[in-house]
């Protein structure tokens, strides 16, 4: 996919992001850059505590009140470097309106005491300044956008009678009714098991060309956006390790994380063998990282990896990687052969999802 400068919606560069707690300080994002472009959308991958919260977080004002943007900037296409904002007054030109967020939880963004068609309509009435029967017209509309038949009915019921990826829905219908620009999505919960996370995102895919919205999908697992990201960016302890197009990263990954990612896909598992999974714990984030974070754990390190944060290398204009094994200079490191194979096992994961 070719991209021009002009179509990039928010582009974030050298982004830090720190926490005190109880006296100690946790770095939890560490110099992040990244363009998200117009109408794209990018999965964001990495295990739990990788920062893919805490970085989305600071695109809407939302860091938890014991952390702060250090240092860096979030460019918005309106001008504005979100990085910047402090007050409440001034995130509300862009909390929901231009960029929405869709909450790990759905059941902590709905109010419970209030019908779905009303907590709809708010959004509406408020965002595109309708009132009445047309406000009504448009909630009906949503519903049936986000895929919930019967919107009559459905309109007047409350949150309890909905199943867990309905509920998903009507969160996602509230954040469209808002009308942004940017809709990020905080992976659909656990709870969702993977055919329903499946479908929320088919669903989010043609409510992007229907609106024309740029989205963002978090996830920790790989497998479920195989086939409807643009791009996926794979984090790793505050940092973007490796991204590039959807292809690039399921056959061609760089980065031995990413190879330790896609290893631990169910689909790569070999029947009657415990599933794969990453040896040791994630880098401590209360301490200094120093080189590559993912070294303790990687098998393949190099001496370089303990002591130098590698730089991103290209690859191509869109898969940018940061891993010294990309330095011309470094011995040649094969990836797995299970990973050299999933290019023919690549027809079978896209099949799947
Ligand atoms: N309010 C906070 N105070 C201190 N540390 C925090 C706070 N919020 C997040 N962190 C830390 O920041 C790091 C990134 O957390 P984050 O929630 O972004 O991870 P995540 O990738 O979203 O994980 P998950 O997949 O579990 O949602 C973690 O080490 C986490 O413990
Ligand atoms: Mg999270």
């Amino acid at each position: 996919m070719e991209q021009k400068e002009h179509d990039v919606i928010l582009s974030i560069r050298d982004l830090n992001v720190k926490f005190t707690l109880r006296g100690r300080t946790l770095h939890a994002i560490r110099g992040v850059s990244l363009d998200l472009y117009q109408g794209e959308s990018l999965a964001i991958v990495g295990e739990s505590g990788s920062g893919k919260s805490v970085f989305t977080k600071t695109f809407m004002g939302l860091t938890d009140q014991n952390g702060a943007i250090e240092s860096g900037t979030i460019q918005y296409q309106n001008g504005m470097d979100l990085a910047q904002l402090r007050t409440e007054k001034e995130w509300q030109a862009i909390r929901g309106k231009e960029i929405a967020m869709v909450l790990q939880d759905p059941m902590t963004s709905l109010n419970p005491l209030k019908t779905i068609g009303k907590q709809i309509e708010e959004a509406v009435v408020l965002h595109q300044g309708l009132k009445g029967e047309a406000a009504r017209k448009v909630v009906l509309e949503t519903l049936t956008h986000v895929g919930i038949d019967d919107p009559e009915r459905r309109y007047k019921q409350y949150p309890h009678e909905f199943s867990g990826g309905m509920r998903q829905r009507v969160v996602i219908a509230i954040a469209i009714a808002c009308r942004p620009k940017i809709l990020i999505c905080d992976e659909p919960t656990t709870a969702l098991d993977v055919t329903i996370q499946a479908q929320i995102l088919e669903l989010i895919k043609a409510l992007q060309k229907q609106y024309g919205l740029t989205t963002i999908y978090i996830t920790h697992d790989l497998g479920v956006v195989a086939n409807v990201a643009d791009r996926i960016a794979v984090m790793y302890a505050g940092d973007i390790v490796e991204i590039g197009t959807c292809e690039e990263v399921f056959y061609d990954p760089r980065h031995p994380y990413t190879w330790a990612l896609l290893s631990s896909l169910p689909q790569l598992g070999i029947k009657g063998e415990p599933l794969y999974s990453i040896a040791g714990t994630p880098a401590n984030l209360f301490n200094e990282v120093k080189g590559d974070a993912f070294a303790p754990r990687n098998p393949q390190a190099l001496k370089i990896d303990f002591v130098e944060r590698p730089p991103y290398f290209e690859v191509s204009p869109t898969h940018k990687v940061r891993t010294w094994l990309l330095d011309p200079r470094a011995p040649k490191v094969e990836p797995p052969e299970h990973i050299k194979q999933l290019r023919e096992q690549g027809v079978r994961l896209r099949g799947q999802a």
